[in-house]
């Protein structure tokens, strides 16, 4: 193996102020996030709504690092468009809810935008094997997908080391999304993730840069680990 994959801090909107939410963005981005993790649920896919493209699209110009779209939707195909044209930089679609997964991710490459698969914590990495070669990168949850505030499941640490033995060939990102914390970021980086997304961790602090400070040093005594 080469050198470690920088590891990327991704704050969840959904745990943000949604009266401000330019203010929380511009908030987060100046505390020296990596990524801008944007949530959209339908109530359908997950017993939660949240927001879709006409918000991503305003919050665009406010927004000046890489907006990562995570589709926790019954129907994804329909938003890519939308979602590529408001100038996001990712969209994971979850496995469970594509009957055509090779052709969605093609759909939003073709769209210009990095493809990934979410997989939910009783979905199987077997599931996901066969599709690697179309993604950019996989989002494993680590949580029952609809709110922010859960518990971590334990259980996703085995599963990220067995998708990072399962990739080591190729130098995929794999992001970890529900209840990341500076407890579990170390094991969660020594495991083989490379973003952390997290909402109440960083949104939930009063003071998001130390919030993003405690993360980005806990992760990285998980590269050394
Ligand atoms: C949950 C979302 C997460 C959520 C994480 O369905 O996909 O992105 O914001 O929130 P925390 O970090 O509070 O678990
Ligand atoms: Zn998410």
């Amino acid at each position: 193996m080469g050198e470690p994959m920088k590891v990327r801090l991704a704050p969840s909107l959904l745990s943000a102020d949604f009266s401000r939410l330019a203010d929380e963005v511009a908030d987060v981005q100046s505390a020296g996030a990596d990524l801008l993790h944007l949530d959209i649920m339908d109530g359908h896919f997950v017993p939660n709504l949240t927001f879709g493209p006409p918000i991503v699209r305003s919050l665009s110009p406010h927004c000046s690092i890489p907006m990562d779209a995570h589709l926790m939707v019954t129907d994804p195909d329909v938003f890519v468009d939308d979602l590529a044209a408001a100038k996001v930089a990712r969209i994971a679609v979850h496995i469970e809810a594509c009957n055509h997964l090779q052709r969605t991710l093609g759909r939003i490459r073709d769209a210009g935008v990095e493809a990934g698969i979410a997989i939910n914590p009783a979905t199987s990495l077997g599931q996901l094997e066969d599709a690697l070669p179309w993604v950019d990168f996989v989002l494993v949850m680590s949580v029952n997908p609809g709110f922010g505030g859960q518990d971590f499941l334990p259980e996703s640490l085995g599963k990220i080391r067995r998708l990072r033995q399962m990739t080591e060939m190729h130098e995929l990102d794999i992001a970890v999304d529900g209840g990341v914390s500076r407890e579990n970021a170390a094991a969660l980086v020594a495991a083989g993730a490379t973003t952390l997304i997290a909402g109440s961790a960083i949104f939930g602090a009063a003071d998001r840069a130390r919030a993003l400070a405690d993360l980005r040093n806990a992760a990285h005594s998980g590269v050394v680990q």
